[in-house]
């Protein structure tokens, strides 16, 4: 297995991988509304699998810290006096109060405020009131938060509830070098939302499991995305549980070939911008895709991206990736998208749905239109996050098109008639997903 302290391949490895065995068990309802099964998630997956917690950037200077709740647990990150970025349970060892309140901040001492412990950012306890009070003596630099396994990894914080787990590469598994090609670290966070959903989970991490939906959930896809399943790659990576899926992009479907006017008008935008004129592609839109990645190709560099590390179908076409069990994300020329599921302290029939969009900022560019995002983006503006529900907030106009389905889908599912799921072949890492759940949940 690559190791991540090995130097990166220049470029990923697009070998499609040989297809799991899968299995035809049935995908019931229940396991979208059930609290039996969501408690044996809990103990078998939320509390055993490695997370993304939050980004690097928000511990870059010793002192500051950030939570993360997932299910019924709070974990505190921070960057010790030391430099090491370290996780905890956010949970005072006095008696129990959740320890740090806020999202995210900067602090030399974190103070609980119930009887005024306070610890280091280091997580250890550095003062207590009335220390000749207790038996022993003072319990400073005896007692310390309780640590969660941490590592950081292409610009995440990731998070192990479970102290035996195996170390975040060998969870990655071939997804791991994949990642670091994209140079996270370069990227800044410039969308970021959550939305408190009426849905299970695992609706979100089926629904970027499949393209299937593509041209009825998102019908504007249609203009410059391949719709065929047939065109495009899926890989499963067993035993991890992680997939992909390249999906050619920047071309005119089939069905709209003859739609020269349409196509030309959205992606003149993207296509003058890389000095190319749309009107040379009227007679042939094919072409566009090819002529975009010579563009990029030639004229990258003079614009501050560095292509070296990219296939030629990474500068036009769709990079999607799913890592188990509640991340997805897709990696485009300029940013990517990632997506996050996080289960409901309580309630399995809710979730929390996080969609972060982070820019590649050309070298000495700090405000430009990002194509992937359809809007300006400013480097120099940190983004604020937004908390809400469904229809409040915007995730960009594609993903909310996603967010619309699961409402109504969780109803569905939640109802006497379903019956359970009927896969396509193209379905096939939704199958893949919940075998690997039903894998970790009999582990
Ligand atoms: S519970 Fe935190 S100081 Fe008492
Ligand atoms: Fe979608």
């Amino acid at each position: 297995m690559a190791s991540l302290l090995e130097p990166p391949a220049q470029r990923i490895d697009t070998t499609p991988q040989p297809m799991p065995a899968l299995s035809g068990r049935p995908i019931a309802g229940s396991r979208y509304w059930s609290r039996d099964f969501m408690e044996r998630e809990w103990e078998a997956i939320w509390t055993k699998a490695w997370l993304i917690g939050g980004l690097a950037s928000q511990v870059e200077k010793p002192g500051d810290f950030f939570t993360y709740h997932i299910g019924r647990e709070s974990i505190l990150v921070t960057r010790g006096e030391d430099g090491v970025v370290r996780a905890f349970y956010n949970v005072c060892p006095h008696r129990g109060k959740r320890l740090v309140m806020e999202e995210e901040g900067h602090a030399k001492r974190l103070a609980c405020s119930y009887h005024g412990w306070r610890f280091t950012p280091d997580g250890e306890l550095a003062f207590v009131p009335c220390p000749e009070d207790f038996a022993g003596g003072s319990p400073c630099g005896k007692v310390r938060l309780a640590e969660v396994r941490c590592e950081v990894f292409a610009s995440f914080v990731w998070v192990n509830l479970d102290p035996d787990a195996a170390p975040l590469a060998e969870h990655l598994g071939p997804v791991g070098p994949q990642l670091e090609c994209y140079r996270m670290e370069q990227m800044r966070r410039t969308h970021w939302v959550t939305l408190e959903g009426d849905w299970n989970w695992k609706c979100v991490q089926d629904n970027f499991n499949e393209s299937y939906h593509l041209p009825f959930v998102h019908p504007q896809t249609r203009f410059v995305m391949e719709q065929s399943y047939r065109e495009c790659q899926f890989d499963l990576y067993a035993p991890h549980g992680h997939a992909r899926m390249f999906m050619p992009g920047s071309r005119p479907a089939r069905s709209l070939r003859g739609h020269a006017d349409t196509v030309l008008q959205m992606m003149s935008r993207e296509l003058a911008y890389w000095g190319l004129d749309p009107e040379d592609f009227r007679e042939d839109p094919l072409a566009i895709r090819e002529a975009l990645q010579r563009a990029k190709r030639e004229k990258g560099a003079a614009k501050g991206y560095d292509y070296a590390r990219f296939h030629d179908a990474q500068l036009t076409d769709h990079f999607h990736y799913t890592i188990f069990p509640n991340i997805s994300f897709s990696l485009k020329p300029d940013g990517c998208i990632w997506l996050r599921a996080d289960p409901h302290p309580t309630d399995p029939e809710r979730c929390f749905f996080d969609m972060w969009y982070f820019t590649w900022f050309p070298e000495g560019v700090d405000r430009y239109y990002a194509y992937s995002m359809g809007q300006e983006v400013d480097r120099t503006t940190p983004v604020p996050h937004r908390r809400g529900v469904v229809g409040e907030l915007s995730c960009g106009p594609g993903i909310d098109q996603d967010v619309s389905i699961w409402s109504e889908q969780q109803k569905g599912l939640r109802s006497r008639g379903y019956r359970g799921a009927h896969l396509a072949g193209q379905e096939a890492r939704v199958r893949f997903f919940h075998d690997t759940i039903d894998r970790w949940l009999e582990a």
